[in-house]
Order: structure tokens, then sequence, then C-alpha cells
């Protein structure tokens, strides 16, 4: 596993150069519209979800060890975290709907098409773990990648809102993610370039339909 491998965060950093300037320059502006944030907020709760139930539908047919429990607990608690937020911002109770989410059929199709081209690009014959590894991994260096970026935008709005303890975790996910692709015998350095392309291709699909958000009155 080189350091400097497809799967690293420096990676990314470069890939994504381009992006990171109009992505902190929209959640500046968010962090001073209350409601359009809490409604963002709430569409991260959303993606951890998928997320954490992403997890527990790959691994149902799995031995679903104590590591991969962990995994998915934590996901889950990040989509408490998001939620409870945006409800605090918006001083209001949220749901996934399109009125308390910034277009969450977006989001989902994120995590949905991702999902579904690393599964097509995978071999048929591999222990039942693979792909929700590869998905993760892929997922952890976006979310390590753009959780940073906000964590930086938050402390300078003064909003009391840290992402400190949830980065913490991401950060620990990745290499767990990569190490146990590694024992099942993977090859990283030959696989995940093509995840990382497609997955910078959905993000920034993504992104520019949340960034272009409609006015709720
Ligand atoms: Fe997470
Ligand atoms: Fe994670």
């Amino acid at each position: 596993m080189s350091l400097n491998g497809p799967w690293t965060l420096s990676r990314i950093e470069k890939t994504s150069a381009d992006l990171v300037e109009p992505v902190r320059h929209h959640l500046t502006a968010l962090c001073g519209r209350p409601e359009e944030h809490a409604r963002f907020l709430n569409t991260l709760s959303l993606l951890e979800h998928i997320g954490s139930r992403k997890i527990l539908t790959s691994q149902s047919r799995g031995p679903l060890d104590c590591e991969t429990l962990k995994h998915l607990a934590e996901e889950a608690r990040h989509a408490f975290f998001f939620k409870r937020t945006a409800e605090r911002v918006a001083g209001r109770p949220l749901d996934y709907s399109d009125g308390d989410a910034v277009m969450p059929a977006a989001a989902r199709m994120y995590f949905g098409r991702l999902d579904a081209g690393i599964n097509r690009m995978l071999a048929d014959e591999i222990p039942v773990e693979v792909p929700y590894l590869y998905v993760s991994m892929v997922v952890e260096l976006r979310a390590i990648w753009a959780y940073r970026l906000y964590n930086d935008v938050l402390v300078d709005s003064g909003l009391n809102i840290s992402l400190k303890g949830l980065l913490a975790e991401e950060e620990l996910h990745l290499p767990q993610m990569a190490e146990r692709l590694v024992a099942l015998g993977e090859d990283l350095d030959a696989t995940v370039p093509a995840f990382a392309r497609l997955e910078d291709a959905l993000f920034r699909g993504l992104w520019r339909s949340l960034a272009v958000l409609p006015t709720v009155h």
C-alpha cells in the first residue's frame, strides 16, 4: 500500500483543488442564512443515514462483525448529529422531504449511482464485504475533504457547531477500510483510481445541484 496511493487524502486534495474556493464561498454564505443552513445540515444527515443503511443492507448476508457494526453505529450517529444540529438551527423538526432538505433526490442519486457504479466495476466472485469497503472508502475520502473545509468555515462563522468529533471518526474509518481491503487481497492502487473518478464526477454533479438552492418561502 503506497503512501501516495489513489486512496490517500493528498490525492483528493489535488483532484478537487478547483472546488475548494467555490465550496468554501457557498458554505460561508449558508452560515449566514439559518433556514437554508438548517436544510443543508439536514441533507448531510440524510447522506449519513443513507451511508449507515447501506452498510446494514449490504452486509446483512455477511458476518456483520464487530468492526462493521461499529462503523454502522458511528454513521447512524453522524446522521443523528446533523439532524439534531439542523433542527436546533431551524428551531423546528425537520424531515427528509424537499421542503426540509436541499434537493434530497440529488443526494440519494449521488449515493445510489456511486454504489451501483462501483458494484458494476467489481468482479462477480468477491467476498461479500468488498463492495461495501470500496464504497465506504471512496465516500470517506470525500467526507473528510468536505468536513475539514466545512469545519473551518463553521469556526470562522462563530456558529457554535463543531465537526471535530465526527471528523476524527471519519479519519479512522478511511485507513480501516483500506487495511481490510488489502487483507482481502485487493490491490488499491489498481482499483481505486476508477472509483475515485466516478465519485469525483458524481460529487461535482451533486454540488452543482446543491449550490442552486431554490429559496423556500
Ligand atoms: Fe459519517
Ligand atoms: Fe465514516
